[in-house]
């Protein structure tokens, strides 16, 4: 994939979009908390981006913004994790769709059933879930390109991350993505 020079022109006057770049892995949980704080149950957010560009930290934010019980991790065997909120909030429903490969295996996922009472988070989930809500938020995490190892956090600035977000529907066209990092 190319650098897209291409600027934030939106076409689409529904969608809301803007991106954001996030220094380290502690940056990232706290954009996910901030976004926490506009999520309402009946939202679905997909998360695309490399292995280890950050959706897993992203989702611990939102989880700890949501204030949601039980550990946000990286499922090994577990596809999608239901965590119940602790107080009044919705629930976060944890996705994570890589070693799904059909619209069957996420139909056996039975998403439908919990949308509505929940934030809907699926890692990988690019081209499998559009169909579950009307409204969608998509963000993309990429790390820095050029000079950098991208298998090593090691390196200066490694950290750092540039994350898309892009919402997809009415429900999103207020959003101020640049807001959700002051
Ligand atoms: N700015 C950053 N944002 C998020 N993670 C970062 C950042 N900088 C460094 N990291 C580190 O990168 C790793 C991201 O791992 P994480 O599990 O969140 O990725 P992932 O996208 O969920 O991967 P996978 O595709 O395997 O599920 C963590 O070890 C985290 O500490
Ligand atoms: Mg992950």
């Amino acid at each position: 994939m190319s650098d897209d020079p291409t600027p934030s022109t939106s076409t689409d006057a529904a969608a809301a979009h803007g991106v954001v770049v996030l220094p380290d892995a502690d940056a990232t949980r706290a954009f996910g908390r901030a976004l926490a704080g506009v999520l309402r149950a009946g939202d679905l957010v997909i998360l695309t981006g490399d292995l280890g560009a950050g959706k897993t930290t992203l989702t611990q934010g939102i989880g700890a913004g949501l204030g949601v019980r039980g550990q946000v991790a990286s499922p090994t065997f577990i596809v999608a994790r239901e965590h119940p909120p602790l107080g009044d909030g919705p629930a976060l429903v944890h996705v994570d769709a890589y070693r799904l490969g059909s619209l069957d295996e996420v139909d056996a996922l039975d998403l439908d059933s919990s949308l509505d009472d929940s934030v809907t988070v699926v890692e990988w989930g690019s081209g499998l879930v559009e169909a579950l809500a009307g409204d969608r938020l998509e963000i993309v995490l990429e790390r820095p390109r050029g000079g950098v190892d991208p298998r090593s956090d090691d390196a200066p600035e490694a950290g750092e991350r540039r994350v898309t977000v892009r919402g997809v529907g009415p429900r999103w066209s207020g959003l101020d993505v640049a807001a959700l990092t002051r």
